[in-house]
């Protein structure tokens, strides 16, 4: 077996070679998953040094260990990783790896992640969750093995299911209904981050969404986890709907478990889809942002570049309410050619309204103006044009 060397932060990791990128590698290393990994790093750090002590990390989907080895080398105050991973191979490539760099606070399990988890009961502070596909049935399980205080971090890959290209995978999956919209990817992450809550919920643990992200073919989520009945009780609260109007582009956010919703859609009258129960709340915070920036300064990552640009556009529209329109799909809708994004931003400003791109698309708007307001200000656009 040919074995490939890879530099990935500060570690070296050796892996069997493969052609194709797919679940049937031998040991399964994803190149375009660094800027995920190099994120990883970045938000573990910033998790550590607001939690102010040692933490222990378990990586459930370790692969090539690759992940693991690099929190253990890359992340300060690391009491101990541990790396498991169902695939015996994968098992052999990881301790080859802990080895070639020198680690001695690392410990390797081949078990299966939901049997590994549920041994572990509230050993962890940050439990990573990268399967193939959906990270929905380790959920449970992950948020049992993490200490109250803990964080939660999960890779989707399942897209076509959160976006609602396939509703019903989405359905058996995550409970929740998606919706195919201009803004389907930031519905998939609050339906994720809406399913995390609801499994947890019946621990006494609620979530506090930390970062989140849709990037290339996968989707991740970063949240902390506290319990007491209180807080979830309160945190629930979160939890609602979004109802999207197909004929004028309008939407609304209902939060609640069963709320009343209207059926049609006040600008137009046409009736209104409905995507949910998803999460509501924020799904971005800016201090935790704010702590990723700044360990930039002190991380050596080869996707320096693409994180810095990510963070920083997260960083603005984490001010920014649920939902986003997008300036193609407005401007078609209004039978006219689109305006530049700049200028519509600027506009939304001048009458006060939020505005500000968002890291979920290049032509996407974020925005507090209701519908009816950007759409005349892209009409007064294109007729200054
Ligand atoms: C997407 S890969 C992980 C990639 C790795 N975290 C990285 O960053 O390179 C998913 C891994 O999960 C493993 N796996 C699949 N099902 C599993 C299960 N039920 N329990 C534990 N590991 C599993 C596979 O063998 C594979 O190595
Ligand atoms: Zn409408």
């Amino acid at each position: 077996m040919d074995i490939k060397t890879i530099h990935e932060g500060l570690v070296e990791i050796k892996t069997p070679e493969f052609h194709k990128i797919s679940s049937k590698a031998p040991v399964f290393y994803n190149p375009a998953m660094e800027l995920n990994r190099d994120l990883s790093i970045l938000a573990i750090k910033t998790f550590e040094q607001e939690l102010e002590q040692e933490i222990s990390i378990c990586d459930a989907f370790g692969g090539s260990g690759i992940r693991g080895v690099r929190y253990a080398r890359e992340i300060d105050n690391v009491s101990n990783v541990v790396i498991s991973d169902i695939n015996p191979l994968a098992i052999q490539c990881a301790k080859e790896n802990i080895e070639i760099n020198n680690l001695d606070n690392v410990k390797v399990y081949r078990e299966d992640a939901n049997i590994l988890l549920r041994k572990c009961r509230g050993k962890f502070d940050v439990v990573d969750i990268d399967p193939f596909g959906t990270p929905s049935p380790f959920i449970e399980s992950a948020g049992i093995s993490l200490k109250a205080g803990g964080m939660i971090c999960a890779t989707a890959t399942d897209t076509s299911a959160l976006c609602g290209t396939y509703k019903e995978p989405c359905i058996r999956k995550y409970s929740a209904k998606p919706l195919k919209t201009e803004y389907c990817h930031e519905i998939g992450i609050r339906i994720l981050a809406g399913f995390i809550a609801r499994t947890l919920s019946k621990y006494k643990k609620c979530i506090e969404m930390k970062f989140a992200h849709s990037s290339e073919h996968y989707m991740r989520i970063y949240a902390t986890i506290s319990k007491g009945a209180k807080i979830t009780d309160e945190s629930l609260k979160n939890i609602g709907y979004i109802l999207h109007c197909d004929n004028c582009l309008n939407r609304a956010v209902v939060k609640g478990f069963a709320p009343l919703t209207p059926a049609k859609c006040p600008v137009c009258s046409k009736n209104f889809k409905i995507a949910g129960p998803l999460w509501c709340g924020n799904i971005l915070d800016s201090t935790f942002i704010d702590g990723m920036i700044k360990n930039m300064e002190t991380t050596k990552i080869n996707q320096e570049k693409k994180a810095c640009k990510l963070l920083k556009m997260t960083q603005i529209e984490s001010k920014a309410p649920p939902t986003h329109y997008d300036l193609h799909e407005a401007s078609k809708n209004l039978k006219i050619s689109a305006p530049r994004l700049d200028d519509v931003l600027d506009s939304l400003e001048e009458r006060g309204f939020f505005a500000s791109r968002t890291h979920f698309k290049p032509t996407g708007i974020k925005t507090d103006a209701p519908v009816t307001v950007l759409k005349e200000i892209i009409t007064a656009l294109h007729i200054k044009d």
